[in-house]
């Protein structure tokens, strides 16, 4: 594996790759690797000649009062971990490198961020299509591989492929989670002890909505607060938001019919989580 700080070299190694007629898969990650990131970059190497991975905690998607400086970082850590992984290339930018001036020119995505993580994070996913068709540009990867776990982000990516002419296949993987139900996310680190027991209720409070609207509920609003209320009975955590819309479109339903998502984001002491189920209902 070879690890890769510059842009230049990054594209010249994978421009030389392409030349050779070799298919390319990208998995960008901000890093501290668990296994959900492990997943897409196991997808990935099925997939592809060349597997790259790249670790950069992208300022421009924090907000002034979110998570930037105590986001967890391991660089020797995510290092091994992709040595072990078969990686070919971890490319592993400095800020300077990816934003060596006052960019004069921004991605501002249009639609699908005025609800769920876009209207909590304003700026968020303006900042997430920056960097990643700064990445595209550098690797113009064959593949790239997106947690569904960011539900609302895969959404924002396939809208940027799609506009932007990307030749780049989507691949969106499944949430991975823990034996108790919970996300694999790079912040679980950051909950307390006690919160680690409590952030339980969200993949179970999903599991029951499904579970109600296999039965024939049809009424988001109804499901919105039986969520609610089983999150704030169960734990110390301030929800965010608890919404079902269509996916990917993320549009208002007034009744359950087509692909779903049912999302939520609940804020704890040091850390925000975030959950989703996406189902198709007949
Ligand atoms: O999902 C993430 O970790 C980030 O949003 C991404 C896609 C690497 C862009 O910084």
């Amino acid at each position: 594996m070879k690890v890769i700080t510059s842009i230049k070299e990054m594209q010249s190694e994978l421009s030389k790759q392409k030349s050779l007629g070799k298919e390319i898969g990208y998995v960008p990650t901000m890093g501290f690797l668990h296994e959900g990131h492990l997943t897409l970059l196991n997808k990935a190497r099925q997939e592809n000649e060349i597997v790259v991975l790249s670790i950069f905690v992208n300022p421009l998607q924090f907000g002034p009062t979110e998570d930037f400086s105590t986001y967890p970082r391991d660089f020797e850590r995510d290092r091994a971990l992709a040595e072990a992984e078969r990686i070919d290339y971890l490319f592993y930018p400095s800020v300077e490198e990816m934003y060596p001036n006052d960019s004069s020119v921004k991605v501002v995505v249009q639609d699908r961020t005025d609800v769920l993580c876009g209207a909590s994070r304003p700026g968020h996913f303006n900042g997430v299509a920056t960097v990643i068709t700064k990445f595209f540009n550098i690797m113009m990867p064959t593949r790239a591989y997106f947690g569904k776990k960011d539900a609302q982000q895969v959404a924002v990516i396939a809208g940027l492929i799609a506009d932007f002419h990307f030749p780049i296949e989507l691949i969106a993987v499944d949430i991975v989670r823990e034996k108790d139900g919970l996300a694999k996310s790079s912040r679980n680190i950051n909950l307390l002890p006690e919160e680690r027991q409590q952030a339980t209720i969200l993949y179970k409070s999903l599991q029951i909505a499904k579970k109600a609207i296999d039965e024939g509920e049809r009424n988001p609003l109804g499901l919105i607060n039986m969520i609610s209320e089983m999150i704030t009975s169960e734990s110390n955590g301030q929800i965010d938001y608890v919404e079902i819309f269509s996916y990917p479109q993320l549009k208002q339903l007034e009744k359950l019919e087509g692909t779903i998502i049912i999302a939520l984001a609940v804020k704890f002491t040091k850390v925000r989580l975030i959950d989703n189920l996406i189902m198709h209902i007949e």
